[in-house]
């Protein structure tokens, strides 16, 4: 990697560790991946999500309530803002605004182009890392009234620090506004979570970030495992491989990909220590997925 985004040494202090955040996956080439991914692969994002997530913004809000501005966060390729947003124009009479935020520059022009044709909503595109320090672009973008704040696709699940990123949002967020958090359920026993995650584009995705640290593909063996509270991707090295600044040894094993599954009352108190009210509906699992609503409390400095 060392694209100038994430330098080589970062990359390496993480492989010495053992560990690679999901993130990598989307920056640099991971990108190109997941974008043609989209292209290839479009069945893969006809899974009903995005229904159950109008639904509960549906029964939860209802029109009345509904913000007009909407900031996504993880908007990746565009394919499911797509969706949304099909939605959205349609909930709206006056004017909306929607602000895709991603870690990847080449994603957010992936979903700019993408979404081109709802001309009804103003769209606006802004990078962020949402597990960094820096403040989210929420503020600088919002007009006057509420936001709903969207974390679709589990991607929770796929941070080093959920409790972080749920602080994160908070600060980039007024009292009043909504989020609304897409997630997966626990593993169900007759269900083999990881093995969505095993076709071979999809393998080729979770290991890219390896191979463009410098890792040869033929030395790294992966193995996707379902424990009881997340999907976890592990490379093993057959081989030992030398970095700059590191000798990694065969057998060193690094974490590259997790998704985490959340069973609703951990999502419940995950919010409320984060700053966030749960609002209704409650949360029912449909297919493994659930959304909830929270409103942004004030803070005490508020
Ligand atoms: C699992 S995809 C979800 C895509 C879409 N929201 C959906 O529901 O289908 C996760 C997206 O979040 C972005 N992402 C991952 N980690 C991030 C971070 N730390 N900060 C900002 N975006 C991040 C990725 O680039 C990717 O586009």
């Amino acid at each position: 990697m060392g694209d100038g985004e994430h330098p080589h040494e970062t990359i390496t202090a993480w492989l010495r560790r053992g560990v690679l955040p999901v993130r990598y996956m989307y920056t640099g080439s991971g990108a190109a991946l997941h974008i043609g991914f989209a292209e290839q692969y479009s069945d893969e994002y006809a899974d009903g999500r995005c229904a159950h997530e109008t639904d509960v913004l549906t029964r939860g809000l209802g029109r009345a309530r509904l913000p007009a501005q909407v900031c996504d966060i993880g908007s990746s390729n565009g394919v499911h803002t797509h969706q949304f947003l099909t939605w959205f124009a349609r909930q709206h009479r006056g004017p909306a605004r929607y602000l895709g935020v991603d870690l990847s520059r080449e994603l957010l022009a992936a979903a700019r182009e993408r979404n081109r044709p709802h001309t009804a909503v103003e769209q606006h595109f802004a990078t962020w890392d949402m597990e960094s320090t820096a403040p989210a672009p929420v503020d600088s973008w919002r007009e006057p009234g509420p936001v709903l704040v969207c974390l679709f696709g589990n991607t929770l699940g796929n941070v080093e620090d959920p409790a972080r990123v749920l602080r994160n949002l908070f600060r980039g967020a007024r009292p009043g506004d909504t989020l609304a958090l897409g997630l997966y359920g626990p593993p169900r026993p007759d269900h083999q979570d990881a093995a969505a995650y095993g076709s071979p584009a999809v393998r080729e995705m979770i290991t890219g970030p390896l191979t463009a640290a410098g890792l040869p593909p033929h030395s790294l063996a992966l193995r996707l495992e379902t424990t009881a509270e997340a999907v976890v991707g592990t490379v093993r090295l057959t081989a030992p491989v030398s970095l700059p600044g590191a000798r990694l040894p065969a057998g060193h094993e690094i974490r590259c990909f997790l998704s985490r599954r959340f069973h609703p009352s951990a999502a419940h108190r995950l919010l409320h220590d984060t700053g966030w009210l749960l609002r209704p509906p409650p949360a029912a699992p449909t297919d493994g997925h659930f959304v909830l609503l929270a409103e942004r409390l004030p803070s005490p400095s508020e």
